[in-house]
């Protein structure tokens, strides 16, 4: 344009763009291998130095219902697996009580890896996993989500709340009907809590079928 671009003499030579960093990657239009093998190679975050397995999650890939919990514990790191434990256990009958099974519904986490010692996902590890979760309710579009538990309903709908303020009602997860509820473990250390445990599976169950609680 006849305009001239003056540069200091002893300006750094530029730089050509370097390769993304796994940071920058972005899981937008993955299909469900290539979301695999990101997911089984991430360095996002710090929890890949610890980790035994990634966990992506389990299940149908096109089920109606996502259980989303809050991460890993020692037995899901060691088999790559989710919900594989006691509390598993818990929320395997969970299901079967509203006729689904694990392999019906889809299992996830808010966190593919193990935090160490079980300690809470910390919010810069939540956000480097957020866009692998994201892709995988865009890849299954779920009828419903439900939530077990505080972090996983803190961190999908972006509230300190409790659970207790949570449950009972349905929210919306960018268009997708999620429920909250209480975590199994928690059920494990308070069986009494149980029973409205049941009553938000039949919220979410009515909302699957009927679009309406
Ligand atoms: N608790 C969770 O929230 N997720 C698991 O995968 C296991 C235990």
């Amino acid at each position: 344009m006849g305009i001239d671009v003056w540069v200091p003499r002893n300006a750094p030579e530029p730089v050509e763009p370097v390769a993304q960093t796994n940071a920058q990657v972005s899981s937008d239009g993955m299909d469900w291998p290539e979301l695999r093998d990101c997911v089984a190679n991430c360095t996002r975050c710090e929890l890949s130095e610890s980790r035994t397995n990634t966990v992506f999650g389990v299940g149908n890939p096109e089920a109606d219902w996502l259980i989303i919990g809050e991460a890993p514990g020692a037995e899901e790191d060691r088999r790559g697996e989710p919900f594989v434990g006691r509390a598993g256990q818990l929320l395997d009958q969970m299901l079967i009580a509203i006729g689904q099974s694990r392999e019906s519904v889809f299992i996830a986490n808010i966190l593919k890896c193990r935090p160490p010692n079980n300690r809470d996902p910390k919010p810069a590890e939540a956000a480097a996993c957020r866009a692998y979760l994201e892709r995988q309710i865009e890849l299954i579009q779920p009828k419903i989500v439900l939530a077990v538990g505080k972090i996983a309903a803190q961190n999908l709908l972006g509230t300190d709340d409790p659970v207790g303020r949570m449950r009972g009602r349905p929210h919306d997860l960018g268009g997708i009907p999620l429920v909250v509820t209480y975590h199994p473990a928690y059920l494990l250390r308070s069986p009494s809590q149980k029973n409205k445990s049941w009553s938000d599976l039949c919220l979410a169950a009515r909302l699957v079928v009927g679009g309406d609680a």
